[in-house]
């Protein structure tokens, strides 16, 4: 049973997704955005609602749950584990270089090794201990952060960015319009980032963040700037609400891997725990070898998941708008609380 507070805080979150999505639709995504990026306490009343939601009431149902799965933030942390302190890099590094092989026999029947043509770099990363006795920590850039999950656990490096999240924990910086270049640029105060700093980092994570966007362009805007700012070997990691069966929302889940894999990605893992959709996308040292996978799919006709290959969906962009609003107009009943992330996009079922 929900309570008032949980209510309450739901209905603030649900209400500025709305507001935001309606205001997209009513005057473009861009001035849309603008008026939502300054509106600073409307941010800020998130913010804390978020934080409140997640590290309760989400913690609380999740843990109550009779099949209680990883939460988002642990499923993260062990899935970085497995890739870098692991042989997870060495293992992708294996299958990029196998298809690399077939690519090359396929089309001039000579072989040719990853390490002798990187077109990215191809250095190999070693993580733990280094000769000088430091630890070389994970470098992660949390986007659309809120309040810093990751900032507690040691074996990251964490740059938190958000809108406008908590105070203290999060820096301040639009991830859409924040600057891609050679160095790191603050503000005077050093609480707002306006440039970060191209392939440095290895880790970007996206959790819970892509469907706030209101336009699937700007959603993609973000994953080809994450693939700027990863190294080569660097994961983006994606976590997406939507309590429905695995199945539900395949196609779209599909049409995600095809439009990363144009861009560079290579989707190393795909898992549907109970209320989301978790991935990991490879920043590939051979961009061919991602786009390899893209180019091979026979692409389903006139379906409008793949009219536009710089565009990345979610099941509100194809929702009739008078539903939608009819929807988003209703008041937050009490059983929508079994359903965890219902006050986000993506899950709104
Ligand atoms: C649903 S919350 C997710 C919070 C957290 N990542 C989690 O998993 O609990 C989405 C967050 O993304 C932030 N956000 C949305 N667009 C952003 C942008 N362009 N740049 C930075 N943060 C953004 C919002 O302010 C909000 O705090």
């Amino acid at each position: 049973m929900a309570t008032e507070e949980h209510k309450y805080l739901a209905g603030i979150v649900k209400t500025t997704h709305a507001t935001l999505r309606e205001e997209a639709r009513n005057y473009g995504p861009e001035i849309a955005w603008e008026r939502h990026v300054s509106r600073k306490d409307v941010l800020q009343k998130y913010a804390i609602s978020m934080e409140r939601l997640a590290t309760t009431y989400w913690r609380e149902n999740n843990l109550k749950a009779e099949n209680a799965t990883l939460c988002r933030v642990e499923w993260i942390e062990s899935q970085c584990e497995e890739y870098f302190l692991r042989s997870g890099i060495q293992k992708y590094d294996e299958m990029e270089e196998n298809i690399k092989t077939k690519m090359d026999k396929d089309s001039t029947g000579t072989e040719c090794s990853v390490n002798s043509n990187t077109e990215n770099g191809g250095t190999s990363i070693t993580f733990g201990p280094t000769h000088q006795g430091s630890i070389r920590k994970i470098t992660l850039l949390d986007v659309g952060s809120c309040y810093n999950p990751f900032g507690a656990l040691s074996m990251f490096e964490v740059t938190a960015i958000d809108l406008n999240g908590i105070p203290e924990k999060v820096a301040r910086c639009d991830f859409l319009n924040v600057h891609v270049g050679a160095e790191k640029i603050l503000s005077e105060d050093k609480q707002e980032i306006f440039q970060l700093p191209t392939s440095s980092f290895d880790v970007v994570v996206f959790s819970l963040f892509l469907e706030y966007l209101p336009c699937p362009k700007q959603r993609y805007a973000c994953c080809r700037k994450a693939y700027d700012l990863l190294q080569p070997r660097g994961i983006l990691l994606i976590v997406t609400p939507d309590s429905k069966h695995v199945n539900a929302n395949a196609k779209l889940v599909k049409s995600w891997r095809y439009v990363l894999s144009t861009v560079g990605f290579m989707r190393i893992k795909y898992e549907k725990l109970r209320h989301v959709h978790c991935m990991i996308f490879r920043k590939n040292v051979l961009k061919q070898v991602a786009v390899r996978w893209a180019s091979l799919q026979t692409l389903p006709e006139d379906d409008p998941l793949y009219q536009d290959s710089t565009a990345i969906y979610i099941p509100q962009d194809f929702r009739n708008v008078s539903i939608e609003i009819d929807r988003e107009k209703e008041e937050y009943d009490t059983n929508e609380m079994t359903s965890m992330f219902s006050e986000l996009p993506f899950d709104d079922t």
